[in-house]
């Protein structure tokens, strides 16, 4: 086995493996919610990896986690599925969305076993209930077109399949996405459950297409930018001409970059009677429950209010 690097840390160090985590939000909440989860000796601490790193690399991220008394467990973005692959074996455990997905975006440590944990389904899924609230579908009949099939599209499907009301699922989900290889593991994932969404799956980078899909949808329709158009890369899913569904919801994934999509959207509030979120309240979710896993406290409806104000403060 190799022996690798292991720093001891002098204080309860929380990790936040991703890509350039320096710029992230969470450097100026984290303290904050600290305090108020009256755990203010746990320091953030930040390790980039490139996209698609060695192997080996992540492996040194895992056992340092592994080894350290002191190092509690961590938050993982971007590379949920290259860490999964790479060290999987070093883990103990795996929660059943990370065996079903094979991507892990949590890591915790219990009675001195390695948990892994895939939350983006549970994470997404509290962002899309507190957007709709209940029997959405049922009281609006509107389907679901989401831009782009990676992790975090994939949660929100998974969310939706496992709604044990009719009415809290879509007739119809389309999936769109640039490349297939996504759309694949997508429709793999489905695969594996029992559902009545009709799930369409369309290879597709043309914003005039998209422009077309979301003309077809159904009054009350939620249109999701989950492509990272806006931020990760310039420029926008749908064209200045794409007309959102009316009384429908466009949520865009992501709350800082130049959020073009976002943009479109709020042009069209009062003519197409459109509702336009956010990604913050998926932010606010998706680090409260990865602290809360790996701090061992519940996230309480009143906690996570707490930590949403908290969180606000913060906010430019
Ligand atoms: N607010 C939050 O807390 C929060 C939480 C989760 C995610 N997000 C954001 O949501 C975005 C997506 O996250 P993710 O984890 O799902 O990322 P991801 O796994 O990289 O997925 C993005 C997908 O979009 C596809 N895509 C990119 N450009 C496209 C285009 N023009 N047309 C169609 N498909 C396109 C990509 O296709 P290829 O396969 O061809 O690359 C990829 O499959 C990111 O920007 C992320 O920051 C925000």
């Amino acid at each position: 086995m190799t022996a690798y690097p292991i720093v001891t840390k002098t204080q309860p160090t929380f990790y936040f493996v991703g890509v350039t985590t320096g710029k992230s939000s969470i450097n100026q909440v984290f303290p904050l919610w600290m305090d108020v989860m009256g755990r203010p000796d746990v320091v953030l601490e930040g390790i980039d990896h490139p996209i698609h790193d060695d192997p080996e690399a992540y492996r040194a991220t895992v056992a340092q986690i592994k080894q350290d008394p002191n190092s509690l467990g961590a938050l993982v973005t971007t590379h949920k599925l290259d860490l999964f692959a790479a060290a999987e074996e070093m883990f103990d455990t795996f929660d059943p969305y990370a065996q079903v997905t094979r991507e892990l975006s949590c890591i915790s440590k219990r009675d001195g076993r390695l948990e892994g944990h895939a939350k983006d389904p549970i994470t997404a899924g509290l962002s899309l209930d507190h957007i709709i609230g209940q029997g959405y579908f049922a009281n609006t009949g509107g389907h679901v077109l989401c831009l782009g099939a990676g992790g975090s599209g994939l949660a929100t499907l998974l969310h939706l399949i496992n709604k044990p009301d009719k009415g809290d699922r879509p007739a119809k989900f389309s999936a769109v996405n640039r490349s297939p290889d996504r759309l694949e593991h997508m429709r793999h994932m489905v695969g594996k459950y029992n559902t009545d969404i009709e799930v369409e799956y369309i290879v597709n980078s043309d914003p005039r297409q998209n422009d077309a899909l979301m003309a077809a949808l159904p009054e009350g329709s939620i249109v999701i930018n989950a492509t990272g158009m806006g931020k990760d890369t310039p420029g926008s899913p749908i064209s200045d001409d794409g007309r959102f569904p009316q009384n429908g919801i466009a949520w865009e994934f992501n709350y800082r970059g130049e959020l073009d999509f976002m943009h479109q959207a709020l042009r069209q509030v009062d003519t197409r009677h459109l509702r336009v979120e956010d990604g913050w309240v998926y932010f606010v979710h998706g680090w409260s429950q990865v602290v809360g896993q790996v701090l061992g406290i519940e996230i309480t409806p009143e906690l996570f209010q707490r930590l949403a104000e908290t969180a606000a403060t913060t906010r430019s």
